[in-house]
């Protein structure tokens, strides 16, 4: 089999640094540590990028992916709006800021970004089945870029999910499995199946395929920098569930410096959680290194993983960037949502509700400075969330066709 990752040239564990050859693998063999993408990079220019399709593989030259990408079926994802938010900013007092609405992709979340680099991993390894252990958006993803594909799909969820996301889920055909358990369980079980041999020629897109899939978000920081007109943001808030897409972005701005794309300048990255699936802010208030599992409560179900793979490293970059993890009530997301909808027209789902709710609190309490350039993310589609707004999905007054009924409700 004659691989083709484009620049990457091998697997690197991020604790070790021990090297392996690009394959499905995802833990080191040495220290149990996550691999991740290597790459040797050719020169590459803001022209050469700004000449490409506007989706993710403007960025090919950056990603695993064969040079020829954008010729095969995949659902080409990305270049989402970069909203210029002076409403939402005003209400808030930040004097820039902007939304980085990535609803605004091809299954209503910014998880079709990894998986569209997942899919090109399965194909090159030649897995005729995609898999995954999902929060309820990457399942929707998945099932979708399999039937693009042309590959088979069996996804996996917490059976409790909310209907829009398990509705969308399989609209795209495939298998989907709820299991009676937590997201965490789920993941637990799929880690098993991949040893089993009912699962282990399957590419599960966040186990076996991780080290590739995960490197999907690097574009959400190359499209803000270029948005922004090739500069790094002073401070952005992002969600973080496993923690994965931080940990990306802020490898993505690294690439970018070191590219000489864009100018070395300083940017804080600051995490958000809800209080109910907490364990990374609960860490970086505490002041701890360990994140503490926790079993999720909320109504951000996308952002329930009580066990964050990715955690420390949230909790290092957090640190070394001096920003921050925050969190908010349920009841706080709500009102979020109901904020950033009525000053910008973007519906977020509860992720989203969840970024803008931790940047008021991150304003409120001075841990992010009102007056340096943000960028907040929505990461996914208020339709797929409607419950958390339920109260008001119902007209406010239902009147006969009258203009008498009409004086009487004004
Ligand atoms: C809408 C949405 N935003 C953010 C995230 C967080 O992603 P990560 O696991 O990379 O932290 C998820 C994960 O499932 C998600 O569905
Ligand atoms: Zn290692």
């Amino acid at each position: 089999m004659s691989l083709d990752f484009g620049p990457a040239t091998g697997l690197s564990c991020r604790e070790c640094g021990a090297r392996y050859p690009l394959g499905p693998s995802f833990a080191c063999l040495e220290c149990f540590g996550p691999l991740e993408a290597a790459y040797s990079f050719g020169a590459v220019s803001r022209a050469d990028i700004e000449a490409g399709p506007a989706n993710i593989w403007r960025y090919r030259s950056l990603l695993p992916v064969p040079e020829d990408v954008a010729d095969k079926p995949n659902m080409n994802p990305g270049w989402t709006p970069l909203v210029k938010a002076g409403n939402l900013g005003r209400k808030l007092g930040v004097k820039s800021l902007y939304v980085k609405d990535d609803s605004a992709n091809p299954t209503h979340s910014f998880k079709d970004r990894v998986v569209a680099i997942a899919v090109e991993a399965a194909r090159n390894f030649g897995f005729h089945t995609l898999s995954c252990s999902s929060t309820g958006n990457l399942a929707g993803a998945v099932t979708a870029a399999a039937a693009r594909a042309g590959l088979d799909a069996c996804v996996f969820i917490p059976a409790g999910l909310e209907a829009a996301k398990i509705a969308m889920a399989r609209v795209f055909g495939g298998r989907l499995i709820g299991i009676e358990g937590s997201y965490d369980e789920v993941n637990r079980f799929c880690s098993e199946l991949i040893g089993d041999p009912m699962g282990d020629k399957w590419g599960f897109v966040n186990v076996n395929l991780r080290p590739y899939y995960a490197e999907g978000s690097k574009t959400l920081a190359y499209e803000i920098a270029e948005q922004l007109g090739w500069r790094l943001p002073e401070q952005i808030v992002i969600p973080v569930a496993s923690g994965s897409q931080l940990t990306k972005i802020d490898k993505g701005f690294k690439e970018l410096v070191a590219l000489g794309l864009v100018e070395d300048t300083p940017y804080k990255i600051y995490g958000a959680q809800a209080l109910g699936c907490s364990p990374v802010s609960g860490a970086y208030k505490a002041g701890h290194d360990v994140v503490q599992p926790v079993r999720p409560d909320t109504i951000a179900k996308s952002l329930a993983i009580g066990n964050p793979a990715d955690g420390p490293y949230v909790l290092d970059i957090a640190r070394r960037t001096g920003g921050a993890v925050e969190d908010v009530t349920d009841a706080e997301i709500v009102a979020a949502i109901r904020l950033l909808a009525s000053t910008e027209g973007v519906f977020a789902e509860t992720a989203g509700g969840v970024t803008v709710g931790v940047l008021k609190k991150l304003v409120e309490t001075g841990q992010l400075d009102p007056d340096a350039e943000t960028v907040v993310l929505n990461t996914g589609d208020g339709l797929k969330t409607l419950d958390a707004i339920a109260d008001g999905a119902a007209p406010t007054a239902v009147i006969r066709p009258s203009l008498d009924a009409f004086r009487a409700t004004v």
